[in-house]
């Protein structure tokens, strides 16, 4: 008996260095141990046994059973950690102790802005409009009323392209092109033009913290008959109180630009000392943010516009002002900076 326990023994050693895998581990148990296996077969032949060869012979087969069970399950770990020591080697190699190598990115705080303002104008019915950067002398000067030689035109010098072009120095330079574009709906369909576009604006300037020689305004407009000054002041201070989260109070004062007639600057009440006066504010209780005014007859004209029949209201929000007063932001030059440290800190409300 004990000799066909040892040529079981044998042959399972055998059969169990030649397995390489779990599946051939898995017929050899069942070879071994399940119900018609070898150690399961020797426990079988027990019956024909005296009472007492039943107990030595019983536990030898016991420690057999053991050893067998044991193996199999030191080879299945063995096999395991084979195909894990795979898998790992055959994984690209990195370093767990490298510092990432992109930090998460976040918006400027012009684009949080312009984002928040374009979202406010659309709920009110504005459409937003995009529009180029270079742009030809007749879109940025003539076509709102600046005729060359105009002094105006001194205060808005900017770059100028080898054939003519020029960087907008407002975005008043898409006006005569949005009016070309709606007035159709206007005259025939009764659709008043409610629009605002957005845009990187240049100028000839010495910079300081607070001029830069790239900007960002936003412009707006909206034609139709019997639009007033009251629409354009409701429009303002609604726009505004959601941006800062306040009710803001705005003033207009005279103010020249060829385009518009009468022109404005809108202030609106100090973000920091509420009107009362602080040195922000130069202690006057406010602070000067938008200017605008009623659309210029020839302004009009020249997108196509009867100014008999229709008028409109026109700003030009200085965004960068908007985002710097917003924000906190003491000098204009962080903007354009690219320096993330002061850049990334901004978040939309
Ligand atoms: N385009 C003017 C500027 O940049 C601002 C403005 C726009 C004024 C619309 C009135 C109406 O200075």
């Amino acid at each position: 008996m004990s000799e066909k326990m040892n040529e079981i023994r044998q042959a399972f050693s055998e059969k169990l260095r030649n397995a390489l895998n779990a599946q051939a581990l898995e017929e050899i148990r069942i070879e071994y141990l399940g119900k018609k296996g070898a150690v399961t077969g020797l426990m079988k032949t027990m019956k024909d046994l005296s009472n007492e060869e039943k107990k030595s012979f019983g536990q030898q087969v016991n420690v057999l059973k053991n050893e067998i069970t044991e193996a199999i399950a030191k080879k299945v770990e063995q096999i395991k950690q084979k195909e894990l020591e795979i898998e790992i080697n055959s994984m690209p190699e990195f370093d767990v102790s490298a510092p990432p190598v992109l930090e998460r990115g976040s918006y400027h705080p012009i684009t949080l802005v312009q984002r928040e303002c374009e979202r406010i104008f659309s709920s009110m019915g504005f459409n937003i409009e995009d529009y180029s950067e270079i742009v030809t002398d007749y879109e940025c000067f003539e076509a709102v009323n600046i005729p060359k030689h105009h002094p105006a035109r001194d205060m808005q010098d900017t770059y100028y392209l080898t054939n003519g072009q020029l960087l907008k120095s407002h975005t008043s330079a898409a006006q005569n092109a949005i009016y070309r574009k709606y007035r159709k709906a206007l005259v025939e369909e009764g659709k008043p033009i409610k629009a605002i576009f957005p845009g990187r604006c240049f100028r000839n300037e010495a910079t300081d913290a607070c001029h830069e020689n790239t900007f960002f305004q936003m412009e707006g407009v909206m034609v139709d008959r019997n639009i007033s000054i009251s629409n354009l002041i409701f429009f303002m201070k609604t726009m505004l109180s959601e941006v800062f989260q306040k009710d803001i109070k705005v003033r207009l004062r005279p103010g020249f630009f060829p385009f518009v007639e009468p022109g404005f600057e809108l202030d609106i009440s100090c973000l920091i000392c509420g009107g009362e006066g602080c040195p922000s504010c130069k202690q006057s209780g406010w602070l000067e943010l938008c200017p605008c005014g009623m659309i210029h007859p020839e302004v009009l004209r020249a997108g196509g516009i009867d100014p008999e029949e229709y008028t409109g209201f026109a700003f030009g929000l200085g965004m960068t002002r908007l985002a710097m007063m917003k924000y906190g932001i003491k000098d204009i030059r962080d903007l354009n900076s690219g320096n993330l440290k002061s850049l990334s800190q901004f978040t939309a409300e």
